[in-house]
């Protein structure tokens, strides 16, 4: 029927909802998880590749929606892929049984231990050091490629010379761990196995190497038989019941994005894990069109993570340039976040585009000393962000030096072949906070003003945490999970 009761409800399927959903099921608790995306592996249908974008490279668009080059029309299918477009700032976000997993780079970072600290005062980081980590690495399937492959490689050349070319302007880099399966990759350098991050997939999905939730913790959870996952189901608003209790507005669409049915969910236990800016838009919504109650700190404390994305051009193309074999798993970073002047992190991002564009591609993760707030617009329906050129001037600065102190060293220009004036202020892919541990919620996610409503995802983290976050975001949604079934919260 159109009614359905179900005792815990899981909205959205991304690093907190299958964290959550693993926990609950081992502890015996029968899970339903709503999932706007599409089950991709049950679909059978295929990931497309960056260079032939197909069903799976965009949410209901019309044209792709890459940071770049987006040159392919689509016809809408409910993709992996989709982006939110503000006046100062894209979000792009996954879609799909997997969340961010499907889309993401696999680069499986870890905090520093000051700056986690920093974030995060309240928390015991030894703990965090010696147990929630090490369990995210292993739950994850993180892992590290094989110095001597990386060597001889060429589709990591783009590494080889970043690296080089950062040594030589006086930068530290540094080996950033992945999920994709590396032994699995020199597999396909060889062709013995199909080709997936050799092949230009990522960001609409790897059909192959890349441990996404759907082969980690969401195929561990549906195998105790408890977890439920309904995809193609988006939940428009939530209501709280005079019981304390939950009813959720729920559409069911098709994967050309038309509606089927108009399902009410009723739950006694919620948990909001739709990312940062589906949670948010969740919460902010149903209050404005069901006096839904939200505490003040709903929506505050907001951050890019620091995302700059910017770039160099060369005027002659240097050590035959990044090549134009390129894999999509990014290993290889440059840290500078001791410098007190100008502290970020840069990952040395790859641009496989099937020639030599003679472009060197790097996202930076800076520090987010101005936090942006994010509120919901009664008028256009849609969530409005307090954010500006004010609140990444920091971080133009420390790409501006950057780019300038590679370029001294290794010739080249910024690259205007990318963005305007070569410097992408507008570029997040990594939205963090708005619904942050102890401030909206409990010590353990469980929002502030509610008996049975949690959020376990990125909006936690208070708009920064240094690296690339989805280790992160994991570690803690174990550790609220865990203390949470502890207090006999889901009994
Ligand atoms: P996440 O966004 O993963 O999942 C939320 C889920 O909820 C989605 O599946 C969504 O469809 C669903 N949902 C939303 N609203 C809903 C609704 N109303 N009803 C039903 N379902 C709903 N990070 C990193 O650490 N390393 C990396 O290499 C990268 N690379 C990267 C590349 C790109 C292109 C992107 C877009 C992002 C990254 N990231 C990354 C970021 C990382 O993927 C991101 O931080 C996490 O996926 C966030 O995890 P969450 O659990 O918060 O939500």
């Amino acid at each position: 029927g159109n009614v359905i009761d179900a005792p815990i409800l899981i909205v959205g399927s991304g690093y907190g909802g299958a964290v959550s959903a693993l926990r609950l099921c081992e502890a015996g608790k029968k899970v339903v998880m709503l999932e706007m995306g599409l089950n991709w592996e049950k679909s059978g249908i295929p990931f497309s590749s960056m260079l032939k974008p197909g069903k799976s490279a965009a949410w209901l668009k019309k044209k792709t929606i890459a940071p770049f080059m987006n040159i392919f029309s689509l016809t809408p299918f409910t993709g992996t892929l989709d982006r939110m477009d503000f006046e100062h700032i894209n979000i792009w976000v996954g879609r799909g049984v997997g969340g961010g997993s499907l889309v993401n780079g696999g680069m499986a970072v870890t905090p520093k231990e000051s700056y986690f600290k920093e974030v995060f005062p309240d928390l015991d980081a030894e703990k965090f050091y010696s147990t929630y980590f090490p369990l995210v690495h292993k739950e994850l399937k993180v892992n590290i490629i094989d110095e001597h492959f990386l060597k001889d490689c060429p589709y990591y050349q783009f590494t080889r010379v970043g690296e080089e070319e950062a040594h030589k302007a006086g930068f530290k880099t540094i080996r950033v761990p992945n999920v994709y399966d590396f032994q699995y990759m020199e597999k396909e350098y060889k062709n013995e196995v199909p080709r997936s991050a050799f092949n230009t997939e990522v960001i609409y999905g790897n059909n192959h190497g890349k441990n996404s939730l759907d082969k980690t913790y969401l195929k561990k959870a549906l195998e105790t038989g408890n977890l439920e996952i309904m995809d193609l189901h988006c939940v428009e608003n939530i209501k709280l019941n005079d019981d304390k209790t939950y009813t959720l507005n729920v559409q069911q669409i098709d994967t050309s994005g038309a509606v089927v049915s108009d399902k009410v969910f009723n739950c006694k236990k919620l948990i909001l894990a739709a990312g940062t800016m589906g949670t948010l838009k969740i919460l902010l919504q149903s209050n404005a069109v069901n006096k839904f109650p939200i505490h003040e700190e709903i929506g505050k404390n907001w951050g890019n993570n620091g995302n700059f994305m910017t770039g160099r051009n060369w005027v002659k193309p240097l050590s035959g340039g990044t090549g134009a074999k390129q894999s999509t798993i990014p290993v290889g970073g440059i840290d500078n976040w001791e410098d007190k002047e100008h502290p970020f992190f840069t990952e040395i991002a790859p641009l496989p585009m099937g020639m030599d564009v003679a472009t060197a591609l790097y996202l930076l993760i800076n520090r987010v000393d101005k936090k942006g707030e994010v509120s919901y617009d009664t008028t256009t329906k849609k969530l409005s962000l307090n954010w500006d050129q004010s609140h990444t001037a920091k971080m133009r600065e420390n790409a501006n030096y950057f780019i300038k102190k590679m370029n001294r060293a290794n010739g080249g220009t910024r690259s205007h072949f990318l963005f305007n004036n070569g410097f992408g202020a507008d570029v997040c892919y990594h939205p963090l906070g708005g619904c942050v541990l102890g401030k909206a919620t409990n010590d353990y996610g469980k929002l502030k003003d509610h008996d049975n409503l949690y959020v376990l995802d990125g909006s936690l983290i208070p708009g920064t945490i240094g690296v690339n976050p989805f280790v992160t975001i994991t570690a803690i949604a174990e550790y609220c999970i865990e203390n949470l079934i502890r207090q006999n919260e889901f009994a």
